[in-house]
């Protein structure tokens, strides 16, 4: 199995979209094994954003991300760091396939309702930045035999 991050963003919270959107990944069978309330501070979206500090919205971001708390979350899987990223759509709001989390919520590249860590090197790194181990849950669903064979988990 394997855990990855995903951010709700302040956009998702504004629009009172929190429910609708842990509810799609909820319905896809993954499972929800952390989560919290966070105001994030410009020090910590440094760090998250890091790889886009050359660009001219970097600092638009950072002020973007931290208009109002957000809902960090770590769902597990089977490959749920693809699945997940699969479901958020690409980047861009407008130009995100229909079905996908940003084609069907999001109109904007800014503006696109969650972050969704994109490799296992990744997953891990964002895990560690935004949750302590004891916030982070081990345990067995019920229906892992609806969801899986028994030999995909
Ligand atoms: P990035 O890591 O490239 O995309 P993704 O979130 O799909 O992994 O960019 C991080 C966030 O930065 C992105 O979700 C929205 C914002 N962003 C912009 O506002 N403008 C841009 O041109 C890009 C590429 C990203």
């Amino acid at each position: 199995m394997e855990r990855t991050l995903v951010i709700l963003k302040p956009c998702t919270i504004q629009r009172g979209l929190i429910g609708e959107i842990i509810s799609r990944f909820e319905k896809k069978g993954l499972c929800l094994v952390g989560m919290k309330m966070v105001w994030l501070t410009d020090e910590i979206l440094s760090e998250h954003y890091a790889h886009l500090k050359e660009k001219p919205f970097f600092q638009r971001i950072k002020d973007a991300m931290s208009v109002c708390p957000v809902i960090v979350c770590c769902w597990e899987g089977v490959d749920a760091i693809q699945v997940v990223r699969l479901m958020a759509g690409t980047t861009n709001g407008r130009n995100a396939q229909p079905g996908t989390i940003r084609g069907d919520y999001s109109m904007s590249v800014q503006e696109n309702i969650v972050h969704a860590s994109d490799s296992p090197e990744t997953a891990a790194i964002e895990l560690k930045r935004f949750f302590v181990d004891s916030e982070l849950f081990s345990y067995k669903r019920n229906d892992l035999l609806s969801i899986y064979a028994n030999d995909e988990f």
